[in-house]
C-alpha cells in the first residue's frame, strides 16, 4: 500500500483544497493530511477563520482523506514520514524548492502539484472584506466633526 502524506490549514475550504486532496491520493492507496493546529498557525503568524477541530470535521468528510493528523512545529515532518511509513510527501506549487521539503528526499519522494489558479483562502478572504475587518479590528472610529 502506497502512502501519501501532505500538509495545510485548509481554511474555509475551496475548490483548490479538493484538487490537491483528489491528486494526492491518486498518487497513492491512503492518504494523510497533516493540519497546522491553531497554536502552530499562531506561531506562523496566521490566523484561521475555523478552529482545529472544525477544520478536521470538514477534512474527514472528503472521500480521499483517510487520516488526519496534527502539524505542530516545521519540525516534526522527517518523523511523520517514519512514524506513519510515508512513501511521498505531496504539496502544491507554492511549496517548490522549499527546504522544508526537499530535505526530505533522502527517505521518501517528493512530489508538488500545480497549485489551482485563481483561489485561495486569503484571495477568499480578501474578496469578501474579510481581511480588510480583521486588520480594522482595533482601528477606533473617530467622530467626525
Ligand atoms: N492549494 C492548491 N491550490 C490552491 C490553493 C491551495 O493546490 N489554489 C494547496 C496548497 O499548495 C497546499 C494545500 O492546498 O498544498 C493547502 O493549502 P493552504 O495554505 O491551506 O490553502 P490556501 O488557500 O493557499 O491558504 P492561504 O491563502 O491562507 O495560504
Amino acid at each position: 500500500m502506497k502512502r501519501i502524506l501532505t500538509y495545510g490549514t485548509f481554511d474555509l475550504l475551496h475548490y483548490g483544497h479538493i484538487r490537491l486532496l483528489k491528486r494526492a491520493k491518486e498518487l497513492g492507496d491512503y492518504l494523510i493530511v497533516a493540519l497546522s493546529t491553531d497554536e502552530f498557525n499562531a506561531i506562523k503568524g496566521k490566523k484561521a477563520y475555523h478552529d482545529y477541530e472544525t477544520r478536521k470535521k470538514m477534512l474527514e468528510a472528503i472521500r480521499y482523506v483517510d487520516l488526519i493528523i496534527p502539524e505542530n512545529n516545521w519540525e516534526q515532518k522527517r518523523n511523520d514520514v517514519i512514524e506513519y511509513k510515508v512513501d511521498t510527501v505531496v504539496m502544491g506549487s507554492d511549496w517548490e524548492n522549499n527546504e522544508n521539503f526537499e530535505c526530505l528526499k533522502d527517505i521518501c519522494e517528493v512530489t508538488y502539484l500545480p497549485r489551482t489558479e485563481g483561489v485561495s483562502t486569503t484571495k477568499i478572504k480578501k474578496d469578501l472584506g474579510l481581511q480588510e475587518q480583521e486588520n480594522n479590528v482595533n482601528q477606533i472610529p473617530t467622530p467626525s466633526k
